[in-house]
């Protein structure tokens, strides 16, 4: 992890509310985790939706142009709905340079290994293991030409300011000939939203709270999860510069102080503090689509079109620079 990012971590446990950066759950072992509550967790109606509204309109969800796009995927895990727009792609185009980006190194490159098998050579993987920021950064020197960039499932873990700033930096590597290609959730129903993130088998618990096991190997700290209780809470907010969210935190059962000696810090939380697990207000973010347009707008984006299913969970947002 490089300094930055660790400066991110220190600052979230030492704030006020504290914090762990939802980034933080994703190396190897958390990647794992979050792949077992999207197959197993049968309330996890996200993943499903999205890979749904992706095979009922996968040819028209990918713009048609007369020339061949180079594929980037932000945030690419186990690539296991970007195979359906590789797919695609390659009936219109023989070959195919595909560069993912991810900021969970070993699970990128294992994945990436499993994808160039299955491709052979009809697919040129240049795997990119960072963080968004340097992620961009880097596809900006190295990726010129005509662009198809997806983002799936990733903006709604960020907050609001975060969703409107990636997006401003993923235009900055963006021509007139690059498409950005964007999910995200459009659920308001309260009970099936608490039913997917507070699953009974403790899935998703168990994937959240990887964030305190990697702290405690990574870090030396011996922080007790027995010392905490687990909450989850969805809130609602469908003003136009809002979005709605769900929460999910551990709350200290009596005083902590625990040092992490590898962040040369200390845990010092009180009887009834909470410590969240993701930055800002929330995660898992839900919306209407007029505090879509908002966010796109801010960034400075067009959104051209939208594609959703009957069930209305997720949402396809293709979007062109202005
Ligand atoms: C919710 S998963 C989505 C995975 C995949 N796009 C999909 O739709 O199945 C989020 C992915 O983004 C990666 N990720 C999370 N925060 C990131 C960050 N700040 N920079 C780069 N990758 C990040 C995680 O490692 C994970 O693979």
């Amino acid at each position: 992890m490089d300094n930055s990012l660790t400066r991110i971590l220190v600052n979230g446990l030492t704030s006020s509310p504290k914090f762990i950066p939802t980034w933080y759950n994703y190396d190897e072992v958390g990647s794992e985790l979050e792949h077992k509550c999207v197959m197993e967790n049968p309330g996890y109606y996200f993943a499903k939706s999205q890979m749904s509204v992706l095979r009922d309109n996968i040819e028209s969800i990918i713009p048609s142009v007369p020339y061949e796009l180079t594929l980037v995927d932000l945030g690419s895990g186990n690539c296991s709905k970007t195979r359906l727009v590789i797919d695609e792609l390659l009936k219109r185009q023989h070959k195919l340079k595909f560069y993912p980006v991810d900021i969970s190194k070993d699970f990128l490159l294992k994945s990436m290994k499993k994808l160039s098998e299955e491709y052979d050579n009809e697919v040129e993987i240049t795997p990119i293991a960072a963080d968004y920021v340097q992620g961009i950064e880097e596809l900006g020197k190295v990726v010129k030409g005509p662009k198809l960039i997806l983002w799936f499932g990733s903006i709604i873990n960020m907050s609001y300011d975060e969703q409107v700033n990636t997006l401003k930096m993923i235009s900055t590597v963006m021509t007139n000939r690059c498409a950005l290609l964007f999910s995200a959730d459009i659920t308001q129903d309260r009970p099936t939203i608490l039913a997917a993130y507070n699953d009974k088998e403790g899935l998703e618990q168990r994937f959240v709270q990887h964030a305190i096991t990697r702290l405690n190997n990574e870090h030396g700290s011996q922080i007790d999860l027995k010392m905490f209780t687990f909450h989850v809470d969805f809130i609602s907010d469908t003003s136009s510069n809002r979005m709605s969210y769900v929460r999910n935190y551990i709350q200290a059962k009596r005083d902590i102080l625990s040092a992490i000696p590898g962040l040369g810090i200390q845990l010092h939380m009180k009887k009834g503090e909470r410590l969240y697990f993701h930055e800002g207000t929330g995660f898992s973010c839900k919306y209407t689509l007029e505090q879509l347009e908002n966010i796109v707008d801010k960034a400075g984006l067009c959104l051209a079109d939208t594609v959703t299913d009957e069930n209305q969970h997720a949402i396809f947002c293709h979007c062109n620079v202005v």
